[in-house]
């Protein structure tokens, strides 16, 4: 029996659940290789450079980094174009969310508004916190509801989140729906717009919100080095913020999260233009690929701006999934986001996406 218990709030949470690892599917299934296509992870890998850079500085982890890492701020601001005290870098973009929740919603109080079959990352750090949390409705075609939630939004909203490019959807949303949608929120709401895919939507000037944050100071941009620059396994994410907010958030949060090797990486990462540009270009030809070769075995196919694909098969999609898994192909079956009809799979390289189309088939056509 348990000695103590803790508060409400926590015992009534259950743990994140994250998938099989690959090592865990091949003993499972007896298998000597696993694809994985089900975390949206860097098709590349990790960057060759990155990876010397990470030996290069294994030496001196004996040190503390430095706090609150201006070093990688400025490398980030100098990449996009935003002053330094606008920037927070966090433990993945994940400890941001965590953050801007901690530090702007009032328990007893304030609410967080999303929209429903979203990023489970707002819900349990709102609930977590003792933070009402409300989801809109989805608009046709799973669109996200961006003027729905700006209408809702009251003055003990302390946050709203839009994913965009959405996950598991891919759908994105422009700079003028969200402008339209900052023009009407509360000033004192924060509009967080999740741009963890940013990097995968094209054209880029449709959905580039950094001009907009000069014009509503409640806005917030998450970012992450976990998909494009394929840290993932290094937890670097940031905000882009008002210098303001940035400055309470610095006074909340635990100091050294990024970590020394993860900070000297995601700089290197930064200045590889190289590994960068051929990610996305083999997630765009990956995106074709993947996308004409299940329209030919009669799925349904959702447009993406993303890195990954979401699909409906002409058979149950449990199925599929389950079958996949045993020929060593995991991708992610939607049921835990309400989509009991939907799988989620992510570009890999061109060999993985053959592997994966074909023994989709086999499957499909029985
Ligand atoms: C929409 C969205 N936001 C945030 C994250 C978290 O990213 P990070 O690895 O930076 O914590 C993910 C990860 O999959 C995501 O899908």
């Amino acid at each position: 029996m348990s000695t103590v218990t803790v508060r409400p709030e926590v015992m009534a949470t259950k743990p994140y659940a994250p998938g099989l690892t690959i090592e865990e599917i091949k003993e499972k299934y007896g298998l000597d290789t696993v694809i994985k296509l089900a975390s949206n992870e860097n098709p590349l890998g990790t960057s060759p450079i990155v990876q010397k850079t990470v030996a290069k500085h294994a030496a001196n982890i004996f040190r503390y980094p430095q706090n609150g890492n201006p070093r990688l701020n400025k490398a980030i601001s100098e990449k996009i174009g935003v002053d330094e005290k606008c920037i927070i870098s966090g433990n993945g973009s994940d400890e941001i969310i965590d953050l801007i929740i901690r530090v702007k919603a009032q328990p007893g109080r304030d609410e967080v508004i999303t929209y429903e079959s979203c990023f489970s990352m707002y819900s349990l750090m709102s609930r977590l916190c003792g933070i009402k949390f409300k989801q809109l409705q989805r608009n046709e075609n799973f669109k996200q509801p961006v003027l729905e939630i700006a209408r809702a939004a009251t003055e003990n909203t302390a946050a709203v989140f839009i994913t965009s490019p959405d996950n598991p959807t891919g759908l994105a949303v422009s700079v003028d729906e969200i402008r339209q949608a900052a023009e009407i929120m509360p000033s004192e709401t924060i509009f967080v717009v999740d741009e963890a895919y940013i990097d995968f939507a094209s054209p880029a000037e449709k959905y580039n919100m950094i001009p907009l944050l000069r014009e509503f100071p409640n806005l917030v941009l998450t970012r992450t080095f976990s998909k494009a620059y394929g840290l993932a396994g290094l937890r670097v994410g940031y905000g882009i913020m008002h210098e303001d907010l940035a400055d309470y958030i610095t006074r909340a949060r635990a100091p050294f999260t990024v970590n020394l090797i993860a900070e000297e990486a995601a700089i290197a990462a930064l200045n590889d233009d190289i590994f960068y540009n051929e990610t996305l270009k083999v997630v765009k030809e990956g995106k074709q690929q993947i996308t004409d070769g299940l329209e030919k075995l009669g799925c349904k196919v959702l447009p993406s701006q993303s890195n990954f694909v979401m699909f409906t098969p002409p058979c149950s999609a449990q199925k599929l999934f389950e079958e996949l898994l045993k020929k060593g192909v995991i991708v992610r079956y939607l049921k835990s986001f309400g989509y009991s009809d939907y799988i989620r799979v992510n570009m890999g390289t061109a060999r993985e996406n053959d592997v994966f189309l074909k023994q989709a088939a086999e499957i499909i056509n029985g």
